[in-house]
């Protein structure tokens, strides 16, 4: 079995031109779409909404898995749902009833995923976890593609392993944010099982395959 999927971001794609990203995603073998949503709010940055997703989802039959970076994402949940999504991910820090968005995501028969962003211990999930299907680790302030990964955020990943094993919880752990051919053998011996890339993927730099 492999060690890790490949999650590129069409954060990177070519907006002109949709459908030739998704086939270059799925002829490089990466079996999951990332799918970075942003409001203007919770981040600096806005990107694309639920008419984007229902209209790739139509001609591509990739994992989608949708990172929220938005605020209030409960009202949001169903019409990604609807949209297409098969992960729904939400950030820890933009939401108070956590338990019940993940319910929500679950009722529509929907993995659900939380996130944390650099400044957020693993700690903050103690109550979460057991709940999840994934848990995204930022491994850069979100917002913008291109930046540099934060070491220290790594560590995470190894913590939330030695958390799983413990309690023998379920979650996959994703990393997004600064993976290139400098840093992802970082996040792999961490134990990171879905690993999120956009600008180096896109740049058609990144060398995955030899470390699955
Ligand atoms: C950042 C997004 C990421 C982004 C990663 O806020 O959540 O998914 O696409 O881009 P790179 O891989 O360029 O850091
Ligand atoms: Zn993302």
């Amino acid at each position: 079995m492999s060690k890790f999927v490949l999650a590129p971001s069409i954060l990177s794609a070519d907006y002109t031109n949709l459908a030739k990203s998704l086939s270059i995603i799925e002829e490089s073998g990466a079996p999951w779409v990332h799918i970075d949503i942003m409001d203007g709010s919770f981040v600096p940055n806005i990107t694309f909404g639920q008419p984007v997703v229902e209209a790739i989802r139509k001609i591509c039959g990739l994992n989608f898995d949708v990172h929220l970076m938005i605020d209030n994402p409960q009202n949001h949940i169903e019409t990604f749902a609807k949209a297409g999504a098969d992960w729904i991910t939400f950030h820890y820090e933009a939401a108070v009833h956590h338990h019940r968005i993940i319910q929500q995501i679950h009722s529509l028969g929907k993995k659900a995923g939380i996130c944390i962003v650099p400044s957020t211990p693993v700690s903050a999930l103690e109550e979460i976890l057991p709940y999840v299907d994934l848990v995204l680790v930022m491994t850069v302030n979100p917002g913008f593609g291109g930046q540099v990964l934060i070491p220290r955020c790594v560590e995470k990943i190894a913590q939330l392993a030695e958390i799983r094993e413990k309690y023998s919880y379920n979650y996959k752990i994703s990393v997004d944010g600064g993976i290139n051919n400098e840093t992802i053998k970082s996040v792999v011996d961490a134990g990171v099982d879905v690993i999120v890339s956009g600008s180096s993927f896109f740049s058609g730099s990144l060398k995955w395959e030899h470390l699955l």
